[in-house]
């Protein structure tokens, strides 16, 4: 792609004159954007760059290893694995606001990787994968006056209470470009391909408080769902699809006996860049199926509902 590879160049430049011989740390969620930022600044100043992957306890199964093993022994870039499950879940105890979760999980991670800079001896900057529509959404909605509709955590409220500058490369493009850099820079495809992740977490897939148990069972229906989406074939034709694990509980009946569990949500859809988004058509064998593996794979929910609301009037993720 004749238009990527010169963007990327650009790109290259841009990051070179911006931080000159100075040391970035880039936050890393495992998600394509800033899996995406971290590769095209390694490109820019080497070994200036060390990648920090916050392990929140917010992350889906398997998530962790897989940066992990990515960035480390893939492409050798310099990567602290900082485990703070126990900070973000301890923080986010009695929380039940959705925007207070946000700011909650927003203020950790500045805190987090500013102890880390330190460690890394003096880094200036902080890389991030923000894409065009974090920066629009985090500032008016589309069509309506400048309201906020949810403070994502890599966009809102960073600069002022931090010592350390942004880079943010990726901060003109969307999701789709994105994927084409990243393939550009050749980044595995099933990385390119990935859907979505919130810096947030399981947090706002968790509406209400989290606790450790529900944040378990959850990470379970989850990967039961994708596994579903997966031997199907569906992957790569959803933009993101993931499990809510409800505040409820409602009575259910197992074998002869009573169940009083929690209800598990699932949602998919179909979108260009996430500012709109259409629930995927699923069959009904599909869904039928997949509730059944769900209930009798995953102690703790017994009851399944599929979201069939688009985007707008809903948003994507629950909160
Ligand atoms: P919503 O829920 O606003 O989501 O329709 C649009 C897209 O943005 C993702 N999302 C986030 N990504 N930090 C992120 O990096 C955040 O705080 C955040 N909140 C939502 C969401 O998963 C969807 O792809």
């Amino acid at each position: 792609d004749w238009t990527m590879a010169t963007y990327k160049e650009q790109a290259i430049e841009a990051i070179r004159a911006q931080v000159g011989d100075a040391k970035v740390i880039c936050g890393l969620s495992g998600g394509v954007d800033s899996s995406v930022a971290a590769v095209l600044i390694h490109e820019a100043i080497g070994d200036q760059l060390t990648c920090v992957f916050v392990d929140t306890g917010l992350m889906r199964e398997g998530e962790a290893d897989e940066v992990v093993t990515l960035f480390r022994d893939h492409y050798n870039i310099p990567l602290i694995h900082a485990d703070e499950a126990d900070r973000f879940i301890d923080a986010l105890e009695g929380v039940s606001d959705p925007e207070v979760k946000r700011k909650t999980i927003g203020r950790l991670f500045i805190e987090v990787f500013e102890a880390r800079a330190a460690e890394v001896g003096d880094a200036k900057f902080l890389a991030q994968g923000t894409l065009y529509p974090d920066v629009i959404e985090s500032v008016s909605f589309t069509g309506g006056p400048s309201v906020t509709i949810k403070s994502h955590h890599n966009v809102g409220g960073l600069p002022e209470r931090m010592h350390l500058k942004l880079v943010e490369p990726l901060r003109e493009l969307f999701k789709d470009e994105v994927r084409a850099l990243g393939r550009e820079l050749g980044l595995p495809e099933t990385f390119v391909g990935r859907h979505p992740f919130p810096g947030p977490g399981l947090a706002i897939r968790c509406p209400g408080e989290i606790t450790r148990e529900k944040l378990a069972i959850l990470r379970k229906a989850d990967a039961v769902y994708l596994d579903q989406i997966r031997r199907h074939g569906l992957y790569d034709e959803i933009w993101q699809a993931f499990a809510v694990l409800l505040p409820v509980r409602t009575v259910g009946v197992m074998g002869d006996g009573r169940t009083y569990d929690y209800v598990c949500a699932l949602r998919a859809v179909t979108s260009v860049d996430g500012m709109t988004a259409d629930y995927y058509p699923f069959s009904h064998a599909f869904l039928s199926e997949t509730a059944t593996r769900i209930v009798g794979e995953v102690k703790g929910v017994n009851r399944i509902t599929y979201d069939i609301t688009s985007k707008p009037p809903g948003t994507i993720e629950w909160e």
